[in-house]
């Protein structure tokens, strides 16, 4: 049976997705790669790992051959607020790595998974129940790659029968890893501080709402997607999902339902209230349910229940 690939590996969503591949497909078909080194301490994705820098055609090519991989989790990337620091890096890391596991999907057959994002919409594109199909002029270099990784994704679909699957992600809220660039993170980092500190300054304003999704949902998400039969597909890159649509002053008050005294200080980052400000506030995700069976699990209050019940957890068998 042939394996699957995951590039980006050691970010925030390959730290969990890689383990709950594992868990459904066995630990020896899944491939966790990634341009770093692998700490010694990440035992989510321990063996098999590679090195991999998805922007190398060789190194892909190799590692298709080597493992006789089937399907590839494309999640390497840099996300809006590195993207946005460092544009040409973020051009061609984010268009290579695609186009370059386009290539070897096309040479070896391998379906393929490619995480678009609420980024790629723009300040154009209408705000509330964002449609599936709707304009998309995004004014950042992420939602610019995110954009065209899409329609990269469809040709190869149409020209050259590459099964290619993908889904609008939202801001994705977990505790495992830390989110790595992205303008959504204050989401992720809020519970960290509010467990630990009791206090967080958030860098959006405390009324910016944007749709949000707890990682359990989203790796259900991914899964489901890529094992949906193609003939239910009416789109393919990418699906609108979305599982709430929060402001951090409504994060924060649903935290103090746990932790009474929570305190958050407002100092708006300009650079990543713009991005925010740019994006839909509530995607309407009806196409995903309808086409595939999309029902996320969590809606905000059983994600902050379930966030800060884990975390006290792992805090309480740190101290033993
Ligand atoms: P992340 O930043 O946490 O992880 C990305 C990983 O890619 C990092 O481990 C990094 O080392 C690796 N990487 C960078 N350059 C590479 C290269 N040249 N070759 C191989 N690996 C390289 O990102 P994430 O949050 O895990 O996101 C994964 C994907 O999902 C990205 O495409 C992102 O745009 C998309 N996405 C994420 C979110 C979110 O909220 N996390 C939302 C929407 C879409
Ligand atoms: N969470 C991501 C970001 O903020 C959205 O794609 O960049």
């Amino acid at each position: 049976m042939s394996s699957i690939l995951v590039t980006g590996a050691l970010g925030q969503i390959g730290s969990e997705l890689v383990p709950a591949l594992r868990a459904r497909f066995g630990t020896d078909r899944v491939i966790a790669t990634d341009l770093r080194v692998l700490p010694s301490r990440a035992a989510a994705v321990e063996a098999p790992y590679d090195h991999l820098d998805c922007t190398e055609p060789q190194q892909l090519h190799e590692a298709v051959r080597r493992y006789d991989v089937g399907t590839i989790y494309h999640l390497a990337a840099l996300l809006s607020a590195s993207a946005e620091a460092a544009p040409q890096l973020a051009w061609s890391v984010n268009m290579a790595g695609i186009y370059n596991v386009l290539e070897v999907a096309r040479a070896y057959y391998c379906q393929v998974f490619f995480p678009s994002s609420i980024g790629a919409f723009g300040p154009s594109t209408p705000k509330d129940a964002t449609p599936q199909v709707t304009i998309q002029r995004p004014t950042t270099i992420y939602g610019v790659t995110k954009v065209a990784g899409e329609l990269l994704c469809d040709y190869y679909a149409s020209r050259f029968e590459v099964d290619t699957r993908g889904l609008r992600l939202p801001g994705l809220v977990s505790y495992v890893a830390a989110p790595g660039g992205g303008t959504t993170d204050y989401a992720a980092e809020m519970f960290l501080h509010a467990m630990r500190y009791g206090r967080y300054t958030c860098f959006l304003q405390a009324g910016t709402r944007l749709d949000m999704m707890y990682m359990p949902d989203a790796l259900a998400a991914m899964i489901q997607v890529m094992d949906a039969k193609a003939g239910l597909l009416h789109h393919r890159n990418a699906y609108n999902v979305t599982a709430m649509s929060v402001t951090p002053a409504e994060i924060a008050e649903a935290i103090r339902q746990h932790i009474p005294g929570f305190a958050v200080d407002y100092e708006a980052d300009p650079v990543r209230q713009a991005i925010a400000d740019s994006w839909p506030r509530a995607l309407d995700d009806s196409e995903a349910r309808q086409d595939w069976s999309w029902a996320p699990r969590y809606d905000l209050e059983a994600m902050t229940k379930d966030i800060l019940t884990r975390l006290q957890e792992s805090l309480v068998a740190a101290r033993s």
